[in-house]
């Protein structure tokens, strides 16, 4: 098979799989981090097959959807890629990628160190901030049957990958406790670039959240 191929199976695949998923960790969410990760990983010259194939399975069974078992997805992918004849190195490139994109609470810091995964992680950490970040943030927050916001709950940093995922704040807390941070988390410029403009947009939002919640125009 050649890569092309490989890397349209692999789409239709992760499709298939994700489909119709409603937390925000949906098959559209995954386009939307394959085509960023297109457009940052051109910009940054990486290795585009890693890059492809590592976006497109980046969320392929997550972490959040398996009673917190972190291990699931890197298996899951190694799997489908194995089936595929894709070489062993770029399978553990992959994985490694995989493994390491997700965000693990705000002090937690990420071993990314190849070129392809520092794109991957900011394609994804892209999906989660500006106009889409709102939208699929609260889009959780309901599949989790939290309250919409309760000015009586103030936002935390979680200082471990246990507290994070454990924690069950009201949606706007998570912007503090995470989408605001992101836009210095970015490894690539281009991805630093894009992330500026979003960060506007989410902070504009908070204010007019803010400001309605309390009668004000
Ligand atoms: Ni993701």
């Amino acid at each position: 098979m050649n890569k092309q191929e490989i890397v349209n199976n692999t789409a239709k695949y992760a499709r298939e799989t994700l489909e119709g998923e409603a937390s925000g960790h949906d098959w559209w969410h995954v386009y939307r981090v394959w085509k960023m990760a297109q457009n940052i990983g051109q910009k940054e010259s990486a290795d585009m097959f890693i890059v492809e194939l590592a976006a497109l399975l980046h969320d392929i069974a997550d972490y959040k959807m398996h009673d917190g078992d972190d291990t699931v997805w890197p298996r899951v992918a190694r799997e489908w890629l194995e089936k595929q004849g894709v070489d062993e190195e770029t399978i553990s490139h992959v994985c490694e990628i995989i493994k390491e994109a997700s965000f693990k609470g705000a002090q937690v810091e990420s071993k990314i160190n190849t070129i392809e995964g520092k794109v991957v992680q900011d394609a994804d950490r892209l999906d989660a901030i500006g106009a889409m970040g709102i939208a699929r943030t609260f889009a959780y927050g309901g599949a989790k049957n939290r309250e919409m916001y309760n000015p009586d709950i103030k936002p935390e940093m979680h200082e471990s990958f246990e507290q994070y995922k454990n924690n069950n704040s009201p949606t706007p807390n998570h912007f503090y406790e995470k989408l605001l941070l992101l836009k210095d988390l970015m490894n690539t410029e281009s991805g630093k670039e894009i992330a500026q403009g979003r960060h506007v947009i989410m902070e504009q939002y908070l204010k007019d959240f803010f400001n309605e919640w309390e009668g004000k125009a």
